[in-house]
């Protein structure tokens, strides 16, 4: 992680993620969003800008500094469909958008998914910059060049391995997120403190959103295609996805993935994997960014445990990320009975 004042005359944070011929750099700092046209590639004539009425309602706008159209769509995870997709298509084939141009998508993990799988399918692939506005986005979604949509028979069932040419990580934006938005960030951002071992304690936000996306560039250059080491990213999200699958808790992302981390800990530790007190170190992380480290009241154990099964990262049954002496590794084949027992201890 370098401190930088390439980007214009704008202090920023610049992360590279390695890898080879699509290697690109994520900025991060406050108002790096209108250094956007530094990093648009110089051969580009035209920019479709792809954002979400909240985020323009937000008065996050950008530009791209060339001939551009702006394209906004629905607030909400629904924009994550085909049929967006294909309105997307149309409307930039009847402007006339072509392979030497690109997409701009502005907004958070919904927007760059949407626009980057739409980027990565039109006139079979164009170049697309993300200008993340939320946390979640910021250390996740944009990082790492997975982009795709939902289907009615699961979320992001539909999608391609799409690299960005860049990332601006505008940590301006986040003034304006609801706080609930602002917390499911700070769940993914809680599990950062384990994969990587990272002290993040003592940054300030972009430097600790910058080291987020440094570990994650780290993990993507290694395994871009998510047959192996890049599973680490999933830390703490099994319980996550069981929770949100069963839906009717009133948990946002982050929350559900922190309840997964202090889950994740509780069983790693039955299994032997690690001492009590790494459990309550994670208990300290999360309770930290005033997370919940339980379960939501009402929880129903044994909906939760069947649907660990269906987590669609279970390759071989049921299948944890679990901390242990070398790292966060899968551990596969874990009892039912355990699993109970120990959601029954974070209850
Ligand atoms: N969000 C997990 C990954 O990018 O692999």
């Amino acid at each position: 992680m370098t401190v930088e004042a390439e980007l214009g005359s704008m202090d920023a944070i610049r992360v590279p993620v390695e890898l080879g011929d699509r290697s690109y750099d994520v900025w991060v700092g406050a108002g790096v969003r209108h250094r956007l046209p530094e990093v648009i590639p110089g051969d580009v004539k035209r920019v479709a800008v792809v954002t979400q009425a909240a985020v323009v309602d937000a008065g996050i706008t950008v530009d791209p500094g060339v001939e551009h159209r702006v394209f906004i769509t629905d607030n909400g995870e629904h924009i994550k469909s085909m049929g967006a997709v294909e309105e997307l298509c149309r409307e930039f084939a009847q402007w006339g958008l072509t392979r030497r141009d690109a997409v701009v998508a502005v907004g958070g993990g919904a927007v760059t998914d949407l626009a980057g799988f739409t980027a990565a399918v039109y006139h079979r692939g164009i170049r697309v910059v993300f200008v993340s506005t939320t946390l979640l986005g910021q250390i996740d979604a944009s990082v790492g060049g997975k982009t795709g949509v939902n289907l009615p028979e699961g979320k992001n069932l539909i999608g391609a391995f799409w690299q960005p040419s860049a990332v601006l990580c505008d940590t301006d934006a986040l003034e304006t997120l609801p706080p609930e938005e602002m917390r499911s960030g700070l769940g993914e951002m809680a599990k950062y403190h384990f994969i990587a071992d990272a002290d993040l304690d003592a940054l300030s936000l972009p430097e600790r959103i910058a080291r987020c996306v440094e570990i994650k560039a780290e993990v993507v250059a290694a395994d871009e295609r998510e047959s192996g080491r890049r599973a680490v990213l999933n830390y703490g999200h099994t319980l996550a996805h069981a929770l949100e699958a069963h839906g009717g808790y009133d948990l946002r992302h982050g929350e559900a993935v922190a309840v997964g981390l202090v889950y994740a800990a509780e069983l790693a530790h039955c299994t032997g994997r690690i001492e009590a007190e790494r459990v309550d170190e994670h208990r300290r992380v999360v309770g930290g960014y005033d997370l919940p480290t339980s379960l939501p009241a009402g929880a129903d154990l044994d909906a939760l445990v069947g649907l660990f099964s269906r987590d669609k990262k279970a390759v071989d049954g049921v299948t944890f990320m679990l901390d242990g002496p070398e790292g966060i590794q899968p551990v596969a084949g874990l009892a039912p009975a355990l699993l109970r027992e120990t959601l029954e201890a974070i209850r």
